[in-house]
């Protein structure tokens, strides 16, 4: 079955908040696929910090091999597993290290089941309100823009724009049910595997 122009992101979502509310531990863990300039494989967990349709995104050390394998090669696969849910996803893309606003940016939006609390406690206050943690939100967004605010100098954020995504939900009697979204021309097409 063919699909015309579905983005996945909202599949995604779906997906990942059922991972959250079903009580995952680490529903936002993902495996992270490099392949550097000796061409073997290099595969580690890292964090989702945040996601939107411009693709996935987490934080790592710039001085690790991931951060250097993404520099000679930007061609990564990931994966995430919800075995509880018996669900599995599986992305190929493209990494690029995001600027430091764009880090704030995405830090501070509030995607629900992200842990953003860690981040927001910089300031070492209790949220009690939306607005006040929207408040908090533009201050921080703020201070970064005006440079009063730094990230650790060795941390960068990476985007992971996808160009094809796979979503496998295991079924009775190995009847599994796999969709493929592929973006070809900039849009994407669904095929079930
Ligand atoms: C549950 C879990 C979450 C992790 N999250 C991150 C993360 O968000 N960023 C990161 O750089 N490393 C994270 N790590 C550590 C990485 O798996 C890895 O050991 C480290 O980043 C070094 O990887 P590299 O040398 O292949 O670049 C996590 C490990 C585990 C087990």
């Amino acid at each position: 079955m063919k699909g015309i122009n579905i983005h996945p992101l909202n599949k995604f979502q779906q997906w990942f908040n059922e991972a959250i509310e079903s009580n995952t531990i680490e529903p936002n863990a993902f495996s992270l696929a490099t392949v550097g300039d000796n061409n073997i494989p290099s595969i580690r967990t890292v964090l989702l910090k945040s996601y939107d349709n411009n693709g996935f995104i987490f934080f790592s050390d710039k001085d690790s091999k991931k951060a250097s394998q993404i520099s000679q090669n930007p061609n990564v696969a990931i994966h995430f597993v919800w075995l509880n849910l018996d669900k599995q996803i599986k992305i190929e893309g493209k990494a690029e290290v995001i600027n430091k606003i764009d880090m704030a940016k995405y830090i501070f939006s509030r995607k629900k089941g992200l842990n953003i609390s860690q981040w927001i406690s910089l300031e070492s206050q209790v949220v009690t309100a939306r607005s006040i943690l929207e408040a908090k939100f533009d201050n921080m967004i703020a201070k970064f823009s005006d440079g009063s605010l730094e990230f650790p100098s060795f941390w960068s954020g990476y985007i992971i724009k996808p160009i094809l995504i796979e979503f496998w939900q295991g079924g009775k009697d190995k009847l599994h049910i796999r969709e493929e979204y592929k973006l070809i021309n900039n849009r994407w097409d669904m095929i079930k595997l």
